[in-house]
């Protein structure tokens, strides 16, 4: 027993000893670059990005308005964030520590580079460098891009990855790659990581039923799994690769928390006959309390009466 409370307490303590300690980003990460220069445009995203994913923590950059944790996420448009280098917040952002989750599998490389285009808007005297010719130690000096297609009849998302150089373009062989589908809330994963083959394609199978909008469109994301060898790349396209999905509005029909079906008549009825009766139960219950302030007025006014008459008068 008391072993097991021991237990729990240190484990309640281990976050507290990252309080305080430097949050160190592996050399190799911290010289990393935007593939794209950071525009109006890419901080306007970013800036949506931000507000939906890290503004319940971080608050309004340059108010200090971040929640109270331990420890402390910091204003992005101050000094604690902003000392970091590009590639050490990328880095933060998509491994994450602690109480500040990992970006890595929610947003895609470039949604992170968006967002840290929007944090470096704060900063007046920051200068970005972008990376010209993105490193990769399989095909040096190259410019690896990806494609993605759609084959309807096997029901498969192919991801095409070559290699530009000045020599001319080859496919990138034996690269492990990920697919991740956008959801309402964060990305999922497509399949398992594949690997590309001898032409540079990768091929994920679609799942049966994965839900698109109206017209069955999905927004996809394919990002090298080994990026140090293959290149940091990412390729976001919206593939009509989903089942059709006509949304049904919370308004249109009787529902209670169901966005899906009607709420029986007899619940929302035996609910609402609930918070009647509850509703009632207080009311009687002020009633109560008030007859009981009257008695409580009446007798007290008896007793200083009868107080009056026995005390004797002085003088
Ligand atoms: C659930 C709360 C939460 C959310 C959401 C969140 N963060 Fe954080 N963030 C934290 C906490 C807590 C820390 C401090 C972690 C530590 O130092 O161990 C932190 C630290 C950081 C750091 C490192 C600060 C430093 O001292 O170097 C960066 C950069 C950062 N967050 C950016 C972001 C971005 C960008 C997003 C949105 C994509 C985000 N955070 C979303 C809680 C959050």
């Amino acid at each position: 027993m008391k072993y097991t409370t021991g237990v729990i307490i240190c484990l309640m303590l281990l976050p507290s000893f990252a309080r305080g300690q430097d949050w160190v980003v592996p050399d190799d990460r911290k010289g990393r670059l935007s593939t794209f220069p950071f525009t109006d445009d890419t901080r306007k995203e970013g800036e949506k990005l931000y507000q939906v994913n890290c503004h319940s923590c971080h608050g309004d950059p340059g108010r200090n308005n971040f929640i109270a944790l331990q420890p402390p996420p910091g204003d992005p448009a101050t000094e604690k964030i902003q000392r970091n280098s590009d590639g050490e917040i990328f880095h933060k952002v998509s491994a994450g520590r602690g109480q500040m989750p990992s970006f890595r599998s929610v947003l895609t490389t470039d949604e992170i580079w968006k967002v840290v285009s929007f944090i470096r808007s704060f900063n007046r005297s920051y200068v970005q460098k972008v990376m010209q010719v993105i490193t990769s130690s399989a095909y040096p000096g190259a410019i690896i891009s990806m494609k993605l297609a759609y084959d309807e009849a096997t029901k498969q998302v192919l991801v095409i990855a070559s290699a530009t150089s000045e020599t001319g373009t080859v496919p990138v062989t034996g690269a492990g790659v990920r697919l991740l589908a956008a959801r309402y809330f964060g990305k999922m994963a497509v399949d398992e990581e594949k690997t590309t083959d001898v032409n540079g394609v990768a091929t994920f199978s679609v799942p049966e039923g994965l839900r698109g909008d109206t017209a069955g469109n999905i927004g996809f994301s394919a990002m090298f799994t080994d990026e140090a060898t293959f290149g940091s790349v990412s390729k976001d396209t919206v593939l009509m690769a989903g089942m059709p999905v006509i949304p049904v509005s919370l308004t249109a029909n009787r529902a209670m928390w169901n966005t899906v079906r009607k709420a029986p008549v007899w619940i929302i009825l035996a609910y609402g006959l609930g918070v009647l009766a509850v509703w009632g139960f207080i009311v009687l219950v002020m009633f109560k309390l008030r007859d009981i302030f009257t008695v409580g007025t009446a007798l007290s006014e008896n007793i200083s009466a009868s107080h009056g008459q026995t005390e004797p008068t002085k003088n």
